[in-house]
């Protein structure tokens, strides 16, 4: 029975993938900074027995050193989307990443699987994107068994993407469109991309990148615009000028969980869909199937005026 050590796992990723996991008999050992609050989560998560959950600073190297001792595979699904006084980019996606390859090396592990994001080749001026792609070169210079996935954007009914943006266009008459909303996605459902991550495991497959998309490619207008006839509602989607935008960012980036930064700002400006300069989840067998629309036909109920028992 192979034992999975993974990091991250009490995110909108790790959840679905622990269940998976469990159900193919992998012994998972989750860590988490607070078992309090995600203790539940991960407890139900996956099969009874096969869960183990360990509350730990991630950056402690005594502790690192008792997790890594037994392992076989190590998958890190840590991640932030925006910066506060005590989560740097840097640290998270640059520093910590380079630790865990360093340790995979040290107790000789089969695999490492790390969770970068699609594009961060691309967009050189965001610093999230810097310390994604400065944390991939130090991994794959650290271990050479490691697979890096670089996902589009990755929805499900516990995500952070479409549930806000629902939410957010349920409550508000307008909405704004940056870059006149052209930019482009390829929403990859979750638990598609813990198939491909399981289909990684299963074949032991070891490829340097790959990046994981779904079967379509969506403007951020267009997927507004599914998500509104999902809802039901009619909205104004206005195009925002760059320069007012940043204004308004500027004081939206004070709150303590700011809606958009302009750090994501910047990251708009760069299509999130298939470079085809490096393999991606096709190439190695997994040809993503579900289409975004109906999957969130599943659960926008929850936004509709009358819920589930609602006509539409
Ligand atoms: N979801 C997407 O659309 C998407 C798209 C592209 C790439 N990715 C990448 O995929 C990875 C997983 O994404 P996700 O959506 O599952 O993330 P998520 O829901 O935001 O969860 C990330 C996890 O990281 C851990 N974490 C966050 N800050 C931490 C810190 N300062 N110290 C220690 N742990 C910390 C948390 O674990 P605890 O609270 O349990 O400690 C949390 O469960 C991330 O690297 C993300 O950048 C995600």
């Amino acid at each position: 029975m192979k034992k999975v050590l993974i990091f991250g796992g009490s995110g909108q990723i790790g959840r679905h993938l622990i269940r998976r996991l469990t159900n193919k008999n992998y012994l998972v050992t989750v860590v988490t900074r607070n078992l309090h609050r995600k203790g539940t989560v991960l407890r139900l998560g996956g099969n009874p027995g096969y869960v183990e959950i360990i509350e730990a600073n991630i950056f402690n190297e005594d502790k690192l050193n008792d997790l890594f001792k037994d392992k076989d595979i190590c998958i890190n699904l840590v991640g932030i989307i925006s910066e506060n006084k005590k989560n740097k980019f840097k640290n998270i996606h640059t520093y910590f990443p380079t630790l865990l390859s360093k340790k995979c090396e040290e107790f000789k592990l089969k695999q490492f699987i790390h969770i970068s994001a699609l594009g961060v080749d691309k967009a050189k001026d965001s610093k999230y994107a810097k310390s994604k792609l400065a944390g991939e070169k130090n991994i794959l210079e650290n271990f050479s068994k490691t697979t890096i996935l670089r996902p589009s954007v990755v929805y499900s009914v516990d995500d952070n993407f479409t549930t806000n943006l629902m939410t957010l266009l349920s409550l508000l008459p307008v909405f704004p469109l940056y870059y006149e909303g052209k930019t482009k996605f390829s929403p990859i459902h979750v638990s598609e991309l813990c198939e491909i991550i399981l289909e990684i495991i299963e074949k032991c497959i070891i490829e340097k990148i790959v990046e994981c998309v779904g079967p379509e490619e969506l403007s951020f207008k267009e997927i507004l615009e599914k998500l509104l006839f999902s809802i039901d509602k009619k909205r104004i989607l206005f195009n925002l000028p760059l320069f007012l935008a940043k204004i308004i960012i500027f004081f939206l980036e004070k709150l303590p969980k700011p809606l958009i930064t302009q750090d994501q700002l910047t990251l708009l400006k760069y299509d999130n869909v298939i470079s085809n300069e490096y393999k991606s989840n096709i190439d190695i067998g997994y040809k993503a199937k579900l289409r975004f629309e109906d999957e969130v036909k599943k659960y926008s109920y929850m936004w509709r005026e009358g819920g589930e028992y609602s006509k539409k």
